[in-house]
């Protein structure tokens, strides 16, 4: 008999959720100096989704967890770990996760939140998979959920047309079929560049924005060239690195499902990979950033559109905000 320690760790289900107010980039135009042009041509971005005011991240991830539930032909009972990655979550504390399992009413499971900005989601799944080796749980829930638009500043056209909210979940199951499922995760963070991306106090970094009633307390502040050129360098490697350690080739990769926050560093990933765009998951038009939430949206998205067939090897790769990096390499099951 297989014991947990040797099980693969299979994507059961997955599932995404997103609010109905669609901010187009004409929308955006309308309230800071911008335009369509310069959003698509920069980013790739047409619109973002945008969560209501009772709609926390809470809420939008309890729906994608359902939604993966349901996809893996599971009950909210038969879960024994449920983790969330957010940088927006509804309240310092309880944990997201703690509100998810509340909604869902699972078992008094182990539930809480891991912060890894826009890798969340493969932190996520990492340390869920190291749990259920380690305890023996058989099925968890990990999702990436984000408010984005609760952190940003709306008076800052350099961020404020790169975000949107969303959830993104997914059902982890251990498997006694061996070698398959998560194959690899690699999971990097280099805190001396945690300045070109954070999300200080508006009050310091704008006052006169800050005034302004439904401003943020804090907002996302980016130096947008040093992100650009630090994301392209830290996912290339990632992804090289994870593909050899799997001792694989690009040519035997299926399928990317990169980090969604800008077309043009998935080109550049692309081209310094040498795989076509065809194998990349693209959903930066409808979606923007959405953090935590990117990769297991886009993973939903490309799993019931038909694109993720048994035996596919499948890379996620991530960086974000810390500055932190991560990929992971699934053999679907
Ligand atoms: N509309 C119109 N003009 C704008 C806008 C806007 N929304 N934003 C900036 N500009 C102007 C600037 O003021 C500047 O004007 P200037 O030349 O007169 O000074 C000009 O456009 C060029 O600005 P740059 O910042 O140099 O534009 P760039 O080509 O670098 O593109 C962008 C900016 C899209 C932000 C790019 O740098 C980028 O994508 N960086 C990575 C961002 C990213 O991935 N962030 C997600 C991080 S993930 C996470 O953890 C949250």
């Amino acid at each position: 008999m297989t014991s947990a320690t040797d099980s693969s760790v299979i994507i059961k289900g997955v599932g995404a959720y997103a609010p109905s107010k669609i901010l187009t980039n004409d929308d955006l135009a309308k309230m800071v100096d911008t335009s369509d042009e310069w959003i698509h041509t920069r980013t790739g971005i047409r619109q973002r989704y945008i969560a209501g005011e009772q709609e926390p991240t809470s809420v939008m991830a309890t729906r994608a967890a359902e939604a993966a539930l349901e996809n893996a032909g599971l009950e909210a009972t038969d879960i024994e770990l449920i983790i969330v990655g957010t940088v927006t979550p509804d309240m310092p504390f309880p944990s997201t996760a703690c509100l998810v399992q509340k909604n869902l009413q699972t078992r008094k499971i182990p539930a809480f939140d891991i912060e890894a900005a826009c890798s969340g989601f493969i932190y996520v799944m990492d340390v869920a998979a190291a749990m259920m080796r380690a305890h023996g749980y058989k099925h968890a829930l990990i999702i990436g959920a984000e408010k984005m638009s609760s952190i940003t500043n709306w008076e800052d056209r350099a961020t404020c047309v790169l975000f949107g909210d969303g959830a993104g979940a997914a059902v982890l199951s251990l498997d006694s079929t061996p070698n398959t499922g998560l194959l690899k995760s690699n999971l990097g963070a280099d805190g001396a560049s945690a300045d070109i991306l954070q999300v200080p106090s508006l009050e310091e970094t704008d006052p006169e924005a800050a005034k302004k009633d439904g401003s943020p307390a804090n907002a996302i502040q980016m130096q947008g060239k040093e992100v650009f050129k630090s994301a392209v360098k830290v996912m290339c490697q990632s992804a090289i690195d994870i593909i050899a350690d799997c001792n694989l080739t690009a040519d035997d990769i299926d399928l990317i499902i990169p980090h969604q926050a800008n077309n043009r560093i998935i080109e550049a990933l692309s081209q310094r990979l040498a795989v076509e765009m065809e194998r990349f998951v693209i959903n930066v038009d409808r979606y923007g950033n959405t953090s935590a939430a990117s990769i297991p949206i886009a993973l939903s998205e490309a799993y019931h559109a038909g694109r993720i067939k048994s035996g596919d090897k499948v890379l996620m790769v991530a960086f974000g905000g810390g500055l932190t990096w991560a990929s992971a390499l699934i053999q679907w099951q």
